[in-house]
């Protein structure tokens, strides 16, 4: 691909603005500077402008540990949005594919594919989210076989679908639950409506993606192309 095609569609600037940039001496490909827009670049070429790699162009997808106290959305009036995480251009051009609430840590899936994270936030394809969950009273004996059953949640008129719970350490009240929706505040409500309340909430995977061990709370990473698959 021809250098100013691929900063045209990499950086969402005209074919002109491209050509004043390469004219400026402010882009490099494999640390020469480049002025010429006919040179062709390919995926290995490192292409560098402002001190940032500018990836391919095309779809773009990302894993986030969300920390606590980030909302999962472009603008909040209280707190600071989790895109401020992420160092990346055209920002406005991601969403996350699954929102958790502000006081959830864990998984978030960032792209700008949106064909892709309906996959993920449809209720059609029914994708599998687990959470790790720690309650303020004890796990309850009935829990697994109601959660199988379904829960009626408050001002729904379908019980939730099955949802699968693994006790971790009773005595931190301590769980794992993987369900198929992705309703409004779910968890919690699911776990309100069994008369306990969630003290704290952490995503560990969506689908067989899981939230890589290391990443740290508010950093994050690229997806390998098998993770981007997974999600069909
Ligand atoms: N369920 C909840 O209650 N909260 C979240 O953030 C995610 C799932």
């Amino acid at each position: 691909m021809r250098l100013d095609k691929f900063l045209c569609e990499t950086l969402g600037v005209t074919r002109r603005e491209a050509t004043i940039l390469l004219r400026r001496g402010e882009v490099t490909v494999d640390d020469k500077v480049i002025k010429v827009a006919s040179v062709q670049v390919t995926e290995a070429s490192q292409v560098v402008w402002q001190e940032r790699r500018l990836p391919m162009p095309g779809p773009r997808y990302f894993m986030l540990h969300k920390p606590d106290g980030f909302v999962c959305s472009h603008e909040d009036s209280s707190n600071p949005t989790a895109f401020v995480l992420l160092d990346e251009i055209k920002m406005d051009k991601l969403h996350f594919a699954g929102r958790l609430d502000v006081d959830t840590t864990g998984l978030v899936l960032i792209t700008d594919d949106g064909q892709w994270s309906h996959k993920i936030t449809s209720p059609k394809h029914k994708c599998e989210k687990t959470y790790r969950v720690w309650l303020e009273d004890a796990i309850g004996d009935d829990y697994i076989e109601q959660l199988t059953s379904g829960i009626q949640l408050r001002s729904e008129k379908e019980l939730t679908l099955p949802a699968k719970m693994e006790v971790i350490d009773a005595s931190q009240n301590e769980l794992l639950l993987t369900i198929s929706e992705g309703k409004y505040h779910q968890v919690k409500r699911m776990f309100a409506a069994l008369g306990n309340k969630v003290e704290r909430l952490h995503r560990e995977s969506i689908g067989t993606i899981v939230l890589d061990n290391d990443l740290e709370p508010g950093t994050y990473r690229r997806l390998t192309a098998e993770e981007i698959a997974s999600i069909s």
